[in-house]
């Protein structure tokens, strides 16, 4: 690709990577030599900040230390680590990929690009990371910030998404053979520290001079959005059964789909009146709970918390006190955070 010359090349890869050498953020996954962490970093990092993913990381390195330990856990234990970082099925595919590597590579985890595209949910981009980070291996990267960064350098037309085959060649093309690991990570944090989507701060950047963005005056223009999709809400009713032992009912959702093998309250759309027949037939209202909100990629919900007394036991029934043992998805632990609020006087 001929858009810059080979002089311009070099001095767009020193510029950055002086600029890194100053500015660059101090991670705990970097100059990290151990590919099984390196790993763990990337997937965690995948549509969340750094500042959000750190204490997971470190705690997860404390749970399981090596690919095998992951491999040997249960799932459930594996979820609750994930617990609150959302997109579960990363932590599914990490859980399965563990086992990939005991099974297909003899517990070492393999080290060249196309065994690592074999484990479940690695793709291109987290491929190129891991080797790169891990390995100093020339393999370019192309995350949401990077994208916005070239896009931005080039000015580029169209949404992101209808031309990574050419933004894929320009994070190719500028990738500096010589130190593909500095390079990727400054890329990363030039788009997450200066090349930020609202407030971009052109006049700290390396690349100011041959950003067509920034040369245009129009930074913010770039990347261009593709057309918004309304996002629905959905209004849900949880039914929070508490039986004459106070114990409450949680189940299990399938492990395939939106968040996979979490637990949560029962709940419907609409209307709750069948699904407490069916599991709960003299469930007796007592009251409601605040609303829960919460955004998902596609769609919103509103969730009310209908608390029920009810007289049955058995299993699904468990104490307030051992709810924190089972993993569940953002809106059922901000139920369950209302739940232990001493305020409320639970149980009833
Ligand atoms: N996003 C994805 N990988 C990253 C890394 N290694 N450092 C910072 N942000 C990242």
């Amino acid at each position: 690709m001929a858009i810059w010359t080979a002089e311009i090349l070099k001095e767009m890869r020193r510029s950055l990577l002086d600029w890194y050498q100053r500015a660059g953020r101090t991670l705990p996954w970097r100059n990290e030599p151990d590919i099984y962490r390196v790993w763990i970093s990337e997937i965690m990092l995948q549509q969340t900040q750094v500042k959000t993913v750190i204490p997971y990381y470190e705690r997860w390195l404390e749970q399981f230390p090596t690919v095998k330990t992951l491999a040997a856990a249960d799932l459930q234990t594996v979820l609750k680590q994930w617990e609150g970082l959302g997109y579960y099925a990363r932590a599914r595919n990490l859980h399965q990929a563990a086992q990939q590597v005991v099974t297909d590579f003899g517990g070492q985890f393999p080290e060249d690009l196309e065994s690592i595209l074999r484990l479940k949910g690695i793709g291109r981009t987290t491929a190129g990371g891991i080797l790169s980070s891990a390995r100093n291996l020339p393999l370019a990267i192309l995350d949401g910030n990077v994208k916005r960064v070239l896009a931005r350098l080039i000015a580029l037309e169209v949404p992101p998404a209808k031309a990574l085959d050419v933004l894929w060649d320009i994070s190719e093309t500028l990738l500096d053979p010589k130190n593909p690991r500095d390079f990727n990570q400054a890329l990363m944090d030039l788009g997450a520290t200066l090349c930020t989507v609202k407030q971009p701060d052109c006049p700290h950047c390396p690349w100011r001079n041959h950003c067509q963005a920034y040369l245009n005056h129009q930074p913010t223009a770039f990347p261009r959005k593709a057309p918004k999709k309304q996002i629905p809400t959905k209004k849900l009713v949880a039914a929070i059964a508490f039986n004459l032992e106070n114990q409450v009912f949680i189940q299990q959702r399938p492990q395939d789909g939106l968040l996979g093998g979490l637990w949560e309250f029962p709940n419907r759309e609409g209307e709750i009146k069948s699904l407490l027949i069916q599991l709960f037939p003299d469930a007796q209202y007592e009251r409601s709970l605040n609303t829960v909100f919460h955004a998902y990629t596609h769609f919103k919900i509103e969730l009310e918390p209908r608390i029920y007394r009810v007289n049955l036991s058995g299993s699904g029934w468990v104490s307030l006190q051992s709810l924190k043992d089972y993993p569940f998805s953002k809106a059922h632990l901000k139920i369950i955070e209302q739940l232990q609020d001493p305020q409320l006087s639970l149980p009833l």
